[in-house]
């Protein structure tokens, strides 16, 4: 009996650590209370992709996804325990709007992206930025929860923070520049 819980006790950390902290980013999902904030921030058109770089459980892709049918949503996520949850909701939500890809969003392609929205880090977040002004060649919308891309300044609209317990959403609109 003993051997059993020692087993199970440990397949549960397995399960988690891969679950949670195997990545730089860890899954830390965004506050449930902030779907509708971030909901009053943005409007999204129909007919645009909107991509969660990092997409977790689907939180917020499964949230839009429901209130815009005419948008189509795409979830990149690394970790595949993550990623099989992802396609279960789908699944049983029958979202058709909804794609979800196993992979690294630093080696995406987004330059079918409208919205861009991620949960990430300090330091991946700066490299998202960058790898957006190196591969995107069109303009889009960032949001990006918790976390500012340094050098992006010029490209935020809006920073919201309702009170200091609130987490910081900045929201950029990101203009290609032009090469003279
Ligand atoms: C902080 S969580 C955010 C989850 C979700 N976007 C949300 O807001 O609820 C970050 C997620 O990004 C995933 N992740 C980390 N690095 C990644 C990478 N390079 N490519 C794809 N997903 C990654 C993690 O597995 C985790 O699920």
């Amino acid at each position: 009996m003993t051997f059993l819980y020692l087993f199970l006790t440990l397949a549960l950390l397995i399960f988690l650590y891969l679950l949670i902290f195997r990545y730089k980013v860890p899954w830390v999902p965004i506050w449930q209370k902030d779907l509708d904030r971030l909901n009053e921030l943005i409007e999204l058109s129909d007919n645009k992709v909107f991509y969660d770089l990092g997409c977790g459980n689907g939180r917020v892709l499964f949230y839009f996804a429901q209130k815009y049918p005419q948008v189509n949503f795409i979830g990149i996520e690394l970790s595949l325990i993550l990623y099989f949850i992802c396609q279960f909701r789908k699944y049983l939500g029958r979202y058709e709007n909804v794609k979800i890809k196993l992979g690294d969003y630093m080696k995406t392609d987004l330059n079918q992206a409208d919205y861009v929205f991620v949960f990430a880090n300090q330091e991946p977040m700066q490299q998202i930025g960058a790898k957006i002004e190196k591969k995107v060649h069109k303009n889009l919308i960032l949001i990006s929860y918790c976390f500012e891309i340094n050098n992006w300044q010029d490209f935020l609209i809006k920073k919201d923070k309702p009170s200091p317990a609130d987490n910081i959403i900045y929201i950029y609109q990101y203009q290609k520049k032009k090469k003279y």
